[in-house]
């Protein structure tokens, strides 16, 4: 399966967020990534429905969106509304996270479970049939612009492991710390969804950039 590039927006220029969205438009990713902070389940606040419609209005690709937010289910209904195609929930804000994921798929959305990462992928092993995305969590969430945990490739690699023994289809997101320097050997792993916040936006030229990350050529920059 041919990988996908989700750019998150959060690292994208709020004052110019309808060029920014252009230019996502404009390039070969795959999805827009969209990353919600209530200040609670994460030390941040990012921005809310306001700015999500904004972003909507001129996406050109699917919106899949992040929630880092504590009982999400009170706003799966709005998110719908706001323009969301794959709505993802934290594994550790869902006390009944079945029932979550089926709220999810009756709206008409793709659910996705994201996993933090000190939470093994295990704890999904009851519930991966349901699920559309797993979003392995390569950071701790509430910033982007964070060096990557290595110990992510295991997990992508285990994660592979049940999904294939098992009926699912979900697919793996690797969300934090994701450039060219790591994003052929997390493929290899069996990633099958990249997002990639700074090393998108702070780059000289966003749009090849994003090519690289498609054509997975490795770039390891010098530190
Ligand atoms: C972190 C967010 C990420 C973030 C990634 O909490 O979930 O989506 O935007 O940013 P980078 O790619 O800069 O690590
Ligand atoms: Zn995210």
């Amino acid at each position: 399966m041919n990988h996908k590039i989700a750019p998150s927006v959060l690292a994208a220029d709020f004052a110019n967020i309808q060029r920014d969205v252009e230019l996502i438009n404009n390039s070969e990713a795959d999805w827009f990534h969209i990353d919600i902070m209530d200040g609670v389940f994460v030390p941040n606040i990012s921005f809310g429905f306001p700015v999500m419609k904004a972003i909507k209005k001129h996406a050109a690709k699917p919106l899949d969106v992040h929630l880092m937010i504590t009982d999400p289910d009170r706003y799966i209904t709005a998110f719908k509304k706001a323009g969301a195609d794959v709505l993802t929930v934290h594994y550790e804000a869902c006390t009944h996270l079945h029932r979550t994921v089926q709220a999810i798929k009756a709206e008409g959305m793709k659910a996705g479970v994201a996993l933090n990462p000190h939470t093994p992928v295990q704890v999904l092993k009851d519930v991966i049939e349901e699920v559309d995305l797993v979003c392995l969590m390569s950071v701790n969430p509430g910033f982007g612009g964070q060096k990557f945990i290595r110990n992510t490739f295991n997990k992508v690699r285990e994660l592979k492991e049940m999904i294939l023994e098992s009926e699912s289809t979900a697919l793996i997101e690797i969300d934090g710390g994701v450039g060219t320097d790591n994003a052929k050997l997390l493929v290899d792993c069996g990633a099958d969804v990249l997002v990639a916040g700074s090393s998108v936006f702070n780059a000289e030229n966003p749009v090849k950039t994003i090519s690289q990350l498609k054509k997975l050529e490795t770039i390891v920059k010098s530190s």
